[in-house]
């Protein structure tokens, strides 16, 4: 029973019959995100960490456009560290983005140019605005799937070498059964 994908309606006829792109991730796209490297090599690389499925309907890099996306975010843990996505900051660094709590719960981790890091929770319902210049990550920090839409510009890009690099300058972990950004 996971959150489908909303229906496409549209009266331009450019879009009409449009796809929706899907990707998924697995453990092994997420090597070295995660502070527990034994932990994480003892888990089965194949396993899916999270789906996206996105609606793209203009050109990547076209300016003023508009994307909008779904996250299927899984539970579980890496050590004491919860499951979360690769994270990133847009290409284009000062594009911003919104979030949206659909099912589940979780985090939304960000950090800033000065790389300071905050963090804000994410149930059903909750809308997140991820200011131009701000890297983000999800992470889910309950039992069941945790899935949120993404609404971002067509011309925003993802720069993922950044965070593969440095990392966020704090980690959200699991403390006596309560998350913890440390
Ligand atoms: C974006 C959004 C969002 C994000 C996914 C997966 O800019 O496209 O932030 O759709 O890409 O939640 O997260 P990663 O891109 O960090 O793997
Ligand atoms: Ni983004």
């Amino acid at each position: 029973n996971k959150i489908v994908f909303p229906e496409l309606f549209f009266t331009d006829k450019n879009l009409v019959g449009r796809d929706v792109l899907k990707i998924s991730r697995n453990l092994s796209d997420l090597k070295g995100i995660f502070a527990d490297a034994e932990a994480f090599e003892r888990m089965p690389q194949n396993q899916l960490a999270y789906e996206v499925s996105s609606f793209l309907p203009e050109k990547e890099g076209t300016p003023g456009g508009l994307y909008f996306g779904i996250t299927y975010l899984y539970p579980g843990k890496v050590g004491n560290e919860y499951m979360m996505t690769k994270g990133h900051y847009h290409a284009n660094v000062d594009r911003a983005e919104f979030y949206w709590g659909l099912e589940g719960e979780g985090m939304l981790i960000l950090m800033d140019g000065q790389r300071n890091v905050w963090a804000e929770h994410v149930f059903p319902g909750s809308l997140h605005y991820i200011p131009g210049g701000v890297a983000h990550r999800m992470a889910n920090t309950g039992s069941s799937l945790f899935s949120f839409a993404a609404c971002w510009p067509s011309d925003a890009g993802h720069n993922y070498a950044e965070i593969a690099e440095n990392g966020f300058s704090a980690r959200l972990m699991e403390v006596n059964g309560v998350p913890h950004l440390i």
